[in-house]
Order: structure tokens, then sequence, then C-alpha cells
């Protein structure tokens, strides 16, 4: 398994091309399964998860293709990828590729919409308890699909086509409004979400669907209209550039010290995270090209942090955000409200130093001056990247563990960071 290796305690200076937001791509790689025409995304990242579910579309019938194109000086790639789902072959999606990526599941609302019956495979093959999909099958309910759990799979059918209902979500979901938005798109008469989560993605993701057809109005608010269609045509469409990546680097400057570019990123799609940065000490120069994030000599002030659904301070920064605090002049508060034992980078960082003790749902961050390099093991995506950003602040070595979870979202890290001076590689084995 591959290791990454870095020699902290140096600043990055220079330019970080940001890639396609990973979570942007999955759901509109998802929404070719819509039409059987070719839907053709932009910007679609290089990563794990894409190939993955590549795959996991493919087997339901969809061929691509790709035109590799190189687009940025510093290492960044932008690739462009064809997806035709001419005929659906298969409506099951099975446990062996579902539980592999949990948004994979997502196929559900596409296959039902279109072909009247999907069967797919419970995220991580857990209970409901656990993984929770109740609000996939309530939506889905609410729009006349009958829906059984058979065997760990998730059995939903509506054999004479969709009806538009009125649906308003208990809880906030990315995952679940994604795939309302896509079933309402072919449903029969108007859908009105309510509570629908307001997340940049399901913004890129309904001006898509708009573009093949589909007749959405009000994404990026609670409240989201679906004046569904008989059909959807193939479109063209660009994936936003990744908020939580550009997030990411932020605080490794913050961390640092430094002056970076980030190329491409856009503010607006992460007010929160750059408002409580700039609250800490860092410089956030929005332009034109990107973000300029700049920290010299002055010290990190500790801000408390409640995560929230957008426009609040996203889950998925949470760990980065924590290993800045962990050098901090004083205490901060990290509240995580929306999963449960996200908090596994903790012990993590205590192994380079950090002093981190944890109250239920917060953890109480007292600064210390300096952490020091260790071995440490990645655990989950955000948390494996919260322990490179602090592998690149702390003196000496840190050798991170299990980095396979990295692979999954984020393109290309040693050699982004390696191109603003840092000193990290991977060994392979
Ligand atoms: C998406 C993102 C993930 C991010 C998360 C929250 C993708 C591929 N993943 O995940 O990176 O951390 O949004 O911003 O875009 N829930 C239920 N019942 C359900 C569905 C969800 O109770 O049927 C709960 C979850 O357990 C969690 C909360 O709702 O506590 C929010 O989860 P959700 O927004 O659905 O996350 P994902 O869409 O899986």
């Amino acid at each position: 398994m591959d290791r990454i290796r870095i020699a902290g305690g140096r600043e990055l200076n220079g330019t970080i091309p940001i890639s396609g937001a990973k979570n942007a791509a999955l759901p509109l790689m998802i929404a070719s399964l819509l039409t059987d025409d070719t839907l053709t995304l932009e910007n679609v990242p290089h990563l794990a998860d894409v190939e993955q579910l590549i795959r996991i579309l493919g087997n339901h019938g969809v061929d691509y293709s790709v035109n590799g194109r190189r687009e940025h000086q510093n290492g960044g790639y932008s690739r462009t990828i064809h997806f035709t789902a001419r005929q659906i072959v298969d409506t099951t999606a099975p446990y062996e590729l579902v539980s592999k990526m949990r948004a994979s599941f997502w196929v559900i609302g596409p296959l039902l919409a279109r072909m009247g019956e999907a069967r797919v495979s419970l995220p991580g093959g857990c209970s409901i308890g656990t993984r929770p999909v109740d609000l996939f099958i309530d939506g889905l309910s609410a729009l006349g699909a009958e829906i059984d759990i058979e065997g760990g799979y998730i059995v939903a059918r509506a054999p004479k086509g969709l009806v538009g209902a009125r649906y308003a979500f208990p809880k906030v979901s990315v995952g679940a409004t994604h795939v309302m938005l896509m079933a309402a798109a072919l449903a029969r008469g108007e859908t009105v979400i309510e509570n629908a989560a307001c997340e940049p993605e399901i913004v890129n993701l309904a001006e898509c669907l708009n573009k093949m057809g589909a007749r959405i109005e009000g994404a990026g608010t609670p409240t989201v209209r679906i004046d569904g269609v008989t059909s959807l045509s193939g479109a063209r469409h660009r994936i936003i550039p990744d908020r939580i990546e550009t997030g990411t680097y932020a605080m490794a400057v913050a961390m640092t010290g430094g002056d970076v570019m980030l190329e491409g990123a856009e503010p607006e799609l992460l007010k929160s995270a750059l408002d409580t940065l700039e609250q800490t000490g860092v410089e956030i120069v929005p332009l034109n090209s990107g973000i300029r994030v700049r920290r010299n000599g002055a010290g990190i002030r500790p801000v408390d942090v409640t995560t929230a659904p957008f426009p609040g301070f996203p889950t998925d920064l949470q760990a980065q955000f924590m290993a800045l605090m962990t050098m901090a002049k004083g205490k901060s508060r990290i509240t995580e409200t929306i999963f449960e034992n996200r908090f596994m980078h903790v012990q993590e960082l205590a192994r380079l130093g950090a002093h981190i003790g944890l109250a239920g749902q917060t953890a109480i961050v007292e600064g210390v001056s300096g952490l020091k390099g260790a071995q440490v093991m990645a655990t989950d995506l955000r948390a494996s990247v919260s322990l490179v950003i602090a592998g690149l602040a702390a003196e000496g070595e840190t050798t991170v563990n299990r980095v396979y979870h990295l692979d999954r979202g984020f393109e290309r890290l040693e050699e982004k960071l390696s191109g603003c001076g840092a000193k990290i590689e991977r060994i392979s084995g």
C-alpha cells in the first residue's frame, strides 16, 4: 500500500491549479443515465472515485470516450469526457460495485425515472440505521415509486412512471436532493422539493439538467420546482472548481505560511470557509484568475467553527481546519453537526503533538507552538488530507500510511504541493 513521506517545516509559495469538483462530477456523470443522447462533461478530475463510477455506469450500459487536454502550466489536467447511455442494459447496481462508493447509490434516481425500475445495493452493505438511505426512500415514494428491501437491495418500481409531488425533506441531504432532481425531471407533472440542499454541486447539476431539457427552478435555494418532461437530450456542461480542494490548499498555506495562487478557484463557492480563514489572520485575495492566499510571520488566531449545510462551514473541511487550529495561539472549539464519528483524525493529529480533547460532537483544540513529524494513518478522504497538511507544517519527517483514500478525492496532490516547494513524495508498495 502506498505511503506519502513529507519533510515538513517549509513554506508554500507558487501556484496550484484547482481541479474540477469530485462531488459535482459524480452526480453529473450519473445524470448521463437519463438520456440516450451524449452528455459531454468538461473539467472532469482524474480521481479513483471517477474511474470507479465509470465502471459502475458501464455496467448499466454507459459508453464513454475521453479527450485528454493539458490546460494548466503547473501540472493540472482537465479532461472532457463524453458519456452515452444509448440503451440501459442492466437496472441492477450490484453490491460489489456500490459498496466501494456511497455516491453510486444515486443511480437509483435516473434508472427508476427512465426505466421504471432500479435494483440498487444498500451502500456499504450496512443496515439503514448506520448508513441511512431513508430520505431517498421517502422522497422517491412521494413520487409514486413502490420500494422494497430484498436481500440487501433497494428495489424501486414505478411501472407507469413517476408522478410529480410536493415533498419536504425532514433533514438536508445533498445526495437525496441530487436524486430527487434527476427523478423528478422525468416525472409527470410538477414536483416541489422543500428543505433541499443548497450546495453549489446541486446548482451545477440543475444547470446541466436544464441544458438537457429539464425545467428546474430554484436550485441553490431550499425550495426547488421541477416541471417534469417526457425525455431529456444530450448537452455539454462544465464541472465547477473543487471548493474542498480549494479550502484544503488555503488551509495548508495558512499552516505553513507562504504565498500561493489557487488558480481557477471561485471564492463564492466557499465564502464561509474563507471568512473563517481570514479571522485566523490569513490574507485572502479574490482575483479574476483565482484566489491568492498569504500568511507571513504573524501567528494563527484561534477561531471556533460549527459545520453546517451550505452556505455554512463545510463538514468536508472540518478535519483540515482542525489541523490548522492545532497550531493556533490559544483554544478553539470545532463542532461537527453533519456526520457522527467524523473525528477519526483527532488521534492521528495527536501523534504529531496536537492537543485535542473531545466532548461529544465538539473538539476542543489547545494550540501548540509547533507539530513534530511522525507516522500517521489515513482513515478517510478528508481526514487523510488533514494529516498531509499537518505534516507539511510539522518539523521533521511525517509518513502518512494508507493513502489510497487521498487518491479518491485529490488529483495529483504530491505534484501540486511539490510545485510550491513542499518536500513530499509517494512511496509505492
Ligand atoms: C455529500 C458529499 C460529502 C459531504 C456531504 C455533506 C458527495 C459525493 N458527497 O455526501 O462529501 O460530506 O454531502 O456535505 O457529494 N442522511 C440521512 N438519511 C439519508 C441520507 C443522509 O439521515 O437518506 C444523513 C447523513 O447520515 C448525514 C446527513 O444526512 O448525517 C447529510 O448527508 P448527505 O448530505 O446525504 O451526504 P452525502 O450526499 O452522502
